[in-house]
């Protein structure tokens, strides 16, 4: 005999694919002055439950106990909070695909909170209770009466409660299911984070209150002048003081105004006065079309210097504080960015807020993605099948909805990485039919049937000149539109590189209008043994380990060199040599703004330290304009190396900075570095096991240097090795070759030196070696001279390849260990690190800083902190001076230790520094979701010579 138990239909929605029941229609996000908001937000009763329907609803009835529950803080997650754990995928759905279903391990938080109504609570009129993000699927009861259920994570929803509301003593209860039918429409890259997350709100609705309304505020740039429309269920007036406006809603009214641009976001308030109460408006007015193939705002075509933002705080998940949001708004503006796609959802209204008002252009996203379905070849893609359709209609207009009044939102992105069908088609027409004055956005589907853009995720540089020059070919509608790198250079690890290349590129084609980089900060969990948390760190059977973290911030909203980088290459105002020596020329690249509020320095500096800074007056320059700009005469260097900087700096505070800040810079070298006097003269002395050479001592059976001056120096010798970056690595989807993977497979990691001679004859000690991997026959005859003058001690490195090498190496130099070293000083570039394709913002200039601060903190351990073109540097009671100029990194840990780490805690400073001083070190690129680096940035195997002077240093 056999029982089959069916679902319970009580929990029945959870897998329904119908987006809810009992939620009011969507309407726009707005305060009001009037009808007061009481915050439901605060310390929630909690109880975790193993599946949706484990426990009965009766904690919903007044009167339930719930004193012996735990207590959660909402907006948050249950499992950042002590209640189970995150799951971080990226793709691969966390349960087995086999829609709508979801698992029977569902967990499930009952949430419970009593409130009473604050005692000037009005009488009458309505009310509304509003959840602005709720993680996958929420049932609602208020005071023991069920309200409905719905899904739709990052969406609000609103219930209509005014005729439950008790003056004291409200019972608000809500399940909530960390899996629904709507999981599947929610496979973004990030960590699974069930949870009310976002504010719950209590809102009074007067009579006669607003209801929904939409602002149509578009700019006609032929004659300056704006017009302004306020649509409104419920009829009133609205007013523009500023601009003397009084008219009824629906009623249109053209006047001049200032255009609102993302470089000059000029908002008016107004407000919106209807019988029952008064809403404040922000109005910024704006036109966005497609126009002769190209993205025009207000009649100009705009170059995206876009970030991909997801919402991350360390702790709180995607619970963001107001705080958090401005200071991601603040950091956008003073790196240089003036877009946001909101991957892959729409964001907490109050970020719009904050782009608005400071001026980033935003694609708004809808909170669909589908991804996982690729496994099957997109088999029961949600997004090709009928029966969810109005699952994405209603997300469509949930969005649209809370965001239509947003100056800054000039796109509607459909979602992300949701394939291609019939559903998608439904989302464009209905958004079109509703707004027609954005733009819409999809990458997946390359016909660009339903977009106006033609978008794309990490294409090459290649590929992108292509587009750029029209050669792509491609279906006829795709031919016609403008192109968007929605995702590109990405953020993983150390990286990205290649940025500058792109951005050359879309320069210098106009259909090609800019891009947004992957992504804005690392989701790295605060972890009290890891540090930052990342995919397996919580015991997940599937898990995509640090993908996670590839953002241009690090989990605490540190700068990580790759937004720094960013800020460079994007810079508004290019400064470079110009045309004659004594020149410079600056190129306005804002697409609106004049360069009035920039004032523009030079500073001239003698082997890297400021001799002269002077004031240099430039013409105004329209957008787009340039002009050749007289630098001061240059000081006689006398054989040092000259250089000017040329910074363009704030001239006034602005909301986003203070005056002074560094808003683009250029470098120019005018006069170069003498040749360093050569060490060489003294003769090596025998002295029983050692050989002396001037302040150099050695070992004189195996030629191994034992110290300088005094100064203990261990294992100086040829080094290709670097700890993979997770874009040497790569991802194991990329067809092309992954050095990271070659490398390790060639040995490459495990080098053995061998000795051949230690001679020591005329004036040189001379030591030759062979160094190679296991298991090949690969290898580099490399050769150690050293000469000395008696004073300081020159070492040549010369490097022949032996064997077919196909691979580039890691990196060329030597590298040893110093007993005690605390501050490093440098001439050279700075104050970051930098790589072949990662070094733009590299700034010629005298540096000083501890080891530990020359450590990148990457969240999972890889290279990093290399500083370039150092032309000398003392530490440990050292100076080194390089022949060429030379890459420097010093850390308290081995390559080995670092390869070897998986968090940054498993770093344990030892006794040595160990120093490398590289001659050559492999591009970085963007492998681990794109290209590799450009050919040009390959260290091949080739013959090498480099030499340094050492010398004992003072400090
Ligand atoms: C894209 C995707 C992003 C993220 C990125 C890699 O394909 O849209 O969500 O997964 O790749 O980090």
């Amino acid at each position: 005999m056999s029982f089959r138990t069916p679902p319970a239909p009580a929990a029945a929605y959870v897998e329904d694919v119908a987006p809810g029941r009992g939620t009011l229609p969507p309407r726009a996000w707005y305060a009001s002055s009037d009808a007061k908001p009481l915050s439901l937000n605060g310390s929630w009763r909690f109880r975790l439950s193993p599946a949706a329907d484990a426990e009965d609803d009766a904690f919903a009835a007044p009167g339930y106990d719930a004193g012996h529950w735990a207590e959660v803080s909402v907006p948050g997650h249950w499992v950042l909070q002590g209640h189970g754990a995150p799951i971080y995928t990226n793709h691969l759905y966390p349960f087995p695909v086999d829609p709508p279903h979801v698992p029977t391990e569902n967990p499930t938080g009952d949430h419970l909170r009593v409130f009473d109504l604050p005692a000037d609570w009005p009488a009458s009129g309505d009310a509304v209770l509003r959840f602005d993000g709720v993680e996958s699927c929420a049932r609602v009861w208020l005071n023991g009466t069920e309200l409905g259920e719905f899904k739709g994570s990052r969406l609000p929803h609103e219930f209509a409660v005014g005729h439950l509301l008790e003056p004291a003593g409200n019972v608000l209860a809500v399940r909530v299911h960390q899996w629904s039918a709507g999981s599947y429409l929610e496979d973004q890259d990030q960590w699974w984070l069930p949870g009310i997350f976002r504010d719950v709100t209590l809102l009074h609705r007067p009579a006669g209150c607003a209801g929904d309304f939409f602002v149509h505020a578009s700019y006609d740039h032929t004659t300056g002048r704006g017009t302004l429309r306020v649509d409104s269920d419920v009829e009133g007036r609205v007013t523009v003081p500023a601009l003397g406006v009084d008219v009824a809603t629906g009623e249109s009214v053209t006047v001049p105004v200032e255009p609102w641009s993302a470089e000059t976001p000029t908002l008016y308030d107004g407000v919106l006065a209807t019988p029952g109460e008064r809403v404040p408006l922000r109005i910024g007015f704006r036109t966005v079309v497609l126009a002769d193939g190209l993205i025009r705002v207000n009649g100009r075509p705009v170059l995206f210097r876009g970030v991909n933002r997801h919402e991350w705080h360390p702790e709180r998940g995607r619970a963001l504080d107001p705080a958090t949001m401005r200071e991601d708004v603040l950091l956008m503006k003073r790196h240089n960015v003036n877009a946001v796609r909101t991957s892959h959802y729409p964001p907490h209204p109050a970020f719009l807020d904050l782009c608005d008002e400071y001026g980033l252009w935003v694609i708004d996203e809808c909170d669909l993605e589908t991804h996982g379905f690729t496994e099957q070849g997109w088999r029961d893609n949600p997004v090709d099948d009928d029966r969810w359709t109005p699952a994405l209609l209603d997300r469509a207009a949930r969005m649209v909805e809370r965001d239509k009044n947003h100056p800054s939102v000039i796109f509607w992105s459909l979602g992300n990485e949701a394939g291609t069908g019939r559903g998608l088609t439904a989302m464009a027409e209905w958004i079109r039919g509703r707004d027609a004055s954005r733009l819409v956005h999809y990458e997946g589907d390359a016909t660009c049937r339903d977009t106006d853009v033609y978008a794309r995720m990490y294409a090459f540089h290649e590929e992108v000149e292509r587009i750029g020059r029209g050669l792509d070919g491609g279906p006829r509608k795709r031919r016609a539109l403008p192109f968007l790198h929605c995702e590109y250079g990405h953020a993983m690890g150390n990286g990205p590189g290649g940025l500058a290349d792109y951005q050359e590129l879309y320069e210098r084609y106009d259909r090609l209008q800019g891009g947004f980089v992957w992504e804005w900060i690392d989701h790295g969990i605060a972890h009290p043994e890891l540090g930052f948390a990342y995919g397996g760190d919580f015991g997940e059977e599937l898990h995509d380990s640090n993908f996670v973290c590839d953002g241009l911030l690090f989990p605490d909203r540190r700068p990580s060199p790759g937004l720094v980088e960013y800020a460079k290459v994007i810079e508004p105002v290019r400064i470079d040599g110009g045309a004659a020596d004594g020149t410079v020329r600056i190129t306005n690249r804002y697409d609106f703004a004049g360069l009035s509020h920039l004032e523009f320095e030079c500073l001239h500096q003698v082997d890297g330290e400021v001799t002269a800074t002077a004031r240099l007056t430039v013409e105004p320059l329209a957008p787009g304009g340039s002009a050749e700009v007289e630098l001061p005469p240059a000081p006689d260097g006398r054989g040092a190396e000259v250089q000017w900087t040329v910074r363009a700096r704030l001239a006034e505070d602005t909301p986003w900075a203070e005056r002074g800040h560094v808003v683009a810079w250029g470098q120019g070298t005018v006069a170069r570095r003498a040749p360093a006097p050569a060490a060489a003269g003294v003769r090596p002395a025998a002295d029983g096991g050692r050989i002396t050479l001037g302040p150099a001592v050695f070992d004189a059976r195996t030629g191994a240097l034992r110290g300088i001056g005094g100064v203990d120096v261990t294992g100086l010798r040829l080094d290709v090795w670097r700890a993979p970056t997770d874009n040497d690595d790569g991802a194991p989807w990329q067809p092309d070759v992954r050095y990271g993977v070659l490398w390790r497979a060639l040995g490459l990691h495990r080098m053995r030196h061998r000795l051949d001679a230690v001679e020591a004859g005329g004036d040189a000690l001379t030591v030759r070696t062979r160094v190679a991997p296991a298991g090949r026959e690969l290898g580099l005859a490399t050769t150690y001279r050293w000469t000395s003058d008696g004073t300081r001690v020159r070492l040549a490195v010369s490097v022949v390849p032996e064997g077919d090498w196909t691979v580039p190496l890691p990196r060329l130099g030597i590298r040893f260990g110093l007993p005690r070293a605390d501050r490093v000083r440098w001439f050279g570039g700075g104050p970051g690190e930098a790589y072949p394709d990662t070094r733009a913002a590299s700034l010629l200039g005298r540096w000083e800083a501890t080891v530990e601060e020359l450590q990148t903190p990457y969240v999972r351990p890889q290279e990093n902190g290399a500083r370039a073109d150092v032309r000398w540097a003392e530490i440990g009671g050292l100076r080194v001076e390089g022949e060429p100029e030379f890459w420097f990194t010093a850390r308290r840990w081995t390559t080995e230790q670092l390869d070897a780490a998986r968090h940054l805690t498993d770093l344990v400073p030892g006794d040595t520094v160990w120093v490398n001083l590289d001659h050559g070190q492999h591009g970085i690129g963007s492998q681990s979701c794109g290209p590799g680096p450009l050919p040009r940035y390959f260290l091949r195997a080739e013959p090498a010579e480099f030499s340094f002077v050492f010398a004992p240093s003072p400090g």
